[in-house]
């Protein structure tokens, strides 16, 4: 190569870094004027209180500058949270419409009942935004894991992806089975685990054929949400499964107080947890893993 050519392609180089170093300035900038130098968090807390929160996200709630959490937890947290500014309750106003259960709203109250939480989910990501312009560390608190039926989902969601980060944490379906000292998978024939909710599976048609469906096959489920419709759920169970399969409920999972562990059958369990006043803190398990000793009966069951 002559000398001439050597400069020339170093310009040219040069000029290529350039352009490409303005570029990286002009987006990171442009990033920035959204979202300021600040940090949006959702940090998985447990399921009952800092003593089941990682360590990380223990530290991440140190350095927050400001929090968005439920007054619950903020009382519970109340130890790590003095001292920063505390931005309201995120599920503000989630499970009733002008003091209404939300079961009972009619169609047209339904509609504006879900306008109105759009309206406020989007309010909730303006505030956000706004400490983080002003270089925040916001934290919001949810409870056990995020990513697991996490309320969070609604406010993450007006977010770009690289603008959050989820902090994982300790899900109430480990605490319960912890609880119950259970592994939930493998046992006996089992090869899988259903996490979900009554209301994705009864009322209609069409998602009832899915726990008909489901039933052809041997199966861990673990509902939450679940003591208030504990009657419908299992009466709809006992329509597919044995009525001695086993089933658990476990309250208050995690807390050292008031953690309770009740088990029975889909043909007792009613009756088992009659006196029960918890509707809300509690998960139902169902399945054959809580019965005997089924990590031995696997093997029994696979050398057939
Ligand atoms: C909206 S979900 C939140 C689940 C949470 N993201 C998790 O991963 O644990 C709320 C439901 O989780 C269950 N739950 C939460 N904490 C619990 C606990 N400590 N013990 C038992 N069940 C719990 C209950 O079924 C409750 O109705």
């Amino acid at each position: 190569m002559t000398p001439n050519k050597v400069t020339g392609s170093k310009h040219a180089w040069a000029l290529l870094m350039f352009c490409l170093s303005f570029f990286c300035y002009a987006n990171t900038h442009a990033h920035q004027e959204k979202t300021g130098r600040g940090k949006f968090y959702v940090i998985g807390t447990g399921p009952a209180g800092p003593e089941h929160a990682t360590y990380k996200a223990i530290e991440c709630i140190r350095e927050a500058d400001v929090i968005f959490c439920s007054d619950d937890m903020s009382e519970r947290f109340s130890t790590y949270l003095k001292g920063k500014t505390l931005l309201g309750n995120p599920w503000r106003g989630d499970f009733k419409y002008k003091w209404k259960d939300l079961e009972k709203l009619g169609s047209k109250e339904k509609k504006a009942y879900q306008e109105e939480r759009i309206r406020f989910w989007d309010e909730t990501v303006v505030k956000i935004r706004s400490q983080m312009a002003k270089g925040k560390k916001v934290a919001l608190l949810d409870s056990g894991d995020p990513c697991v039926f996490g309320p969070s989902h609604r406010i993450i969601e007006g977010f770009e992806e690289d603008e959050v980060e989820i902090i994982p944490g300790l899900g109430c379906f480990q605490a319960a089975m912890a609880a119950l000292k259970k592994s939930s998978i493998p046992a006996y024939d089992t090869r899988f685990v259903m996490l979900t909710a009554p209301f994705f599976l009864l009322g209609r048609p069409e998602n009832e054929d899915i726990l008909r469906d489901l039933s052809k096959y041997p199966i861990t489920m673990a509902f939450y949400m679940a003591l208030k419709h504990a009657d419908s759920l299992i009466a709809k169970l006992k329509e597919y499964y044995p009525s001695d399969l086993p089933v658990a409920v476990v309250y208050n999972a995690g807390y050292p107080e008031k953690e309770k562990v009740v088990k029975g059958t889909l043909d007792t369990i009613l009756r088992d947890i009659e006196s029960e006043k918890e509707n809300w803190l509690g998960m139902i398990i169902v399945g054959r893993c809580l019965e005997g000793q089924p990590q031995r009966g696997m093997i029994k069951h696979v050398a057939r």
